[in-house]
């Protein structure tokens, strides 16, 4: 026989439940506020399109964009705004670190959970950070490169190779990390950055960029950019110059539709990929707002493709 459950378990079940799974602050549906730093990059809407993927499966979600358009100041008052309308839970992608640092602490400290994707915020006001490690990425990108270049003519000869390095914004994390990584890398080899300039990520400043290494450097062995974006600009510069096939180019985030390619096409010798993190932003996201613990650092992994391992899917890093 049907047995009722006496009222008093039932709400002794509910005050058992940790307080983020009290239900939904408004309506019937969770509000997600999700602030992306711009959308101008293929890999930012890849971002989005995951996360959106990822929340079209739970009905008893609602996620709200904003972009900033690449302004730190309008990604502030958007992630304001969020925390005046009260959501649920925020995710954010920051531009900066430490310009952004602010808003999500008072996000934070208002009882808002916040996931960070992709750069970092300082210090450790935010419930959760999802990220791939980018010194990881760029030490392999490092190894790589110098595997690369000791095996060129003028360096078995007992030369030095000669490198551009294509930073991203260096006051985001991602660009101190990959900077970080690949030199660390280089260390001690025949290896020599003769040229490095802040592309803030953007492919047309990378051509810009590249015109003038090349302008004044006869000899390019290798140019590492921070994305794929960059190191086609690069590749671009060094086409119109007539000097591309003289140049190895490496680059990082290997999307399907973008740096994949590149490589399928032989304009990059390899492309280290930087997940979005998009589809692990959602399930952290139902688990916070479910009670759930998660940790504070959710760290995804990479793979590399070569025009060797592209097709068959790449190589996972160590
Ligand atoms: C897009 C982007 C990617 C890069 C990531 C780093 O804005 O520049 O190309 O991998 O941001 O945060």
């Amino acid at each position: 026989m049907h047995k009722e459950v006496p009222a008093v378990l039932l709400l002794l079940g509910a005050l058992a439940l940790p307080a983020a799974a009290a239900g939904p602050k408004h309506g019937a549906k969770w509000v997600v506020g999700m602030s992306q730093c711009n959308l101008g990059e293929p890999w930012r809407v890849q971002m989005n399109a995951d996360i959106r993927r990822a929340a079209e499966a739970h009905p008893e979600l609602e996620v709200v964009y904003k972009d900033a358009q690449n302004d730190t100041l309008r990604q502030r008052s958007q992630i304001e705004e969020f925390i005046d309308a009260d959501v649920d839970l925020l995710i954010v992608s920051p531009k900066e670190a430490a310009p952004l640092t602010p808003p999500v602490a008072a996000a934070y400290r208002r009882s808002i959970p916040v996931i960070v994707l992709d750069r970092k915020v300082l210090g450790d006001a935010y419930t959760q950070f999802i990220g791939a490690d980018n010194q990881r990425i760029g030490r392999a990108a490092g190894e790589w490169a110098v595997g690369r270049l000791l095996a060129l003519p003028q360096v078995r000869a007992g030369g030095r190779a000669r490198i551009v390095e294509l930073t991203g914004l260096m006051t985001s994390t991602p660009g101190q990390d990959r900077l970080a990584g690949f030199h660390a890398a280089l260390r001690g080899q025949p290896v020599d950055i003769i040229f490095t300039a802040d592309t803030q990520w953007l492919e047309p400043r990378a051509r810009e960029e590249m015109e003038s290494a090349l302008a004044v450097n006869p000899r390019i062995d290798l140019v590492y950019a921070h994305n794929d974006p960059a190191a086609h600009g690069a590749y671009l510069a060094a086409k119109a110059a007539e000097r591309e096939k003289d140049i190895v180019f490496v680059g990082i985030d290997g999307l399907p539709q973008e740096g994949q390619v590149y490589v399928r096409q032989g304009l990059l010798a390899a492309s280290f990929e930087y997940p979005t993190g998009g589809r692990e932003a959602i399930d952290s996201a139902l688990r916070i707002l479910r009670g759930e613990a998660v940790p504070r650092q959710l760290t995804l992994h990479s793979r590399v493709f070569t025009p060797a391992n592209v097709a068959a899917g790449g190589e996972w890093l160590p």
